[in-house]
């Protein structure tokens, strides 16, 4: 059985992730999107929303499953048996730090390799930091968001009075 794991913040999942998410399920027998918990970044929404908004996006595509996970990526890759990574590429600017990472990963762990996608030509522009400064400024989003998605974003920032109201690790919402 192929197992894949797709890692990423998802500060929230767009369109973009779900695009990758959809056609590596088609690929793999099975895909694990896993959700960085304490990452660099300082997230809007919490590790648990995070995970709801991608289970509830991800819920018609049966052989994909959404996980937290902290510490090394090949690490978590190799105790749920996958051997692959799946990455999105949207444009020449992705590809020095997926290098980069695909290299660093591959000298933690020779037997990870990391297949990369290219991000569907509509997606290729958005990123989770410019769906929300769209959404905080009061533009549409549904076009680049499930509208679940949309609809948390509208609540997040209209409690924050329109400013982004970092997560700060806190297992309820503030
Ligand atoms: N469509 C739309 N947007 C996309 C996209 C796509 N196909 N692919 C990436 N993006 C966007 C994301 O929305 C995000 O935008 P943002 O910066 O505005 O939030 C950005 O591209 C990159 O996000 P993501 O793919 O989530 O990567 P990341 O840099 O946040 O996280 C990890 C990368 C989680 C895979 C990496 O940090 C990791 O593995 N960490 C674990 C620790 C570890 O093992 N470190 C060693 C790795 S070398």
């Amino acid at each position: 059985m192929a197992v894949a794991v797709y890692p990423g913040s998802f500060d929230p999942v767009t369109y973009g992730h779900l695009d990758i998410i959809a056609r590596a399920s088609a690929i793999f027998d099975r895909l694990l999107v896993a959700v960085l918990e304490n990452p660099s970044k300082t997230p809007l929404f919490s590790t648990q929303e995070r995970l709801e908004m991608l289970a509830e996006a991800c819920r018609p595509l049966p052989n994909v499953q959404c996980e937290a996970f902290s510490g090394l990526v090949v690490d978590y890759a190799r105790s749920r048996g996958a051997r692959v990574l799946v990455r999105g590429l949207r444009a020449v600017s992705d590809f020095e730090y997926e290098f980069v990472m695909a290299t660093m990963n591959r000298h933690l762990n020779a037997e990870v390799d990391t297949v990369f996608i290219m991000t569907s030509s509509e997606y290729a522009f958005i990123s989770s930091s410019l769906v929300k400064e769209v959404a905080r400024f009061g533009g549409d989003v549904e076009r680049w968001v499930p509208a679940g998605v949309a609809r948390r974003l509208k609540e997040r920032l209209a409690a924050s009075g329109g400013r982004p109201q970092p997560w700060q690790g806190r297992e309820a919402a503030p």
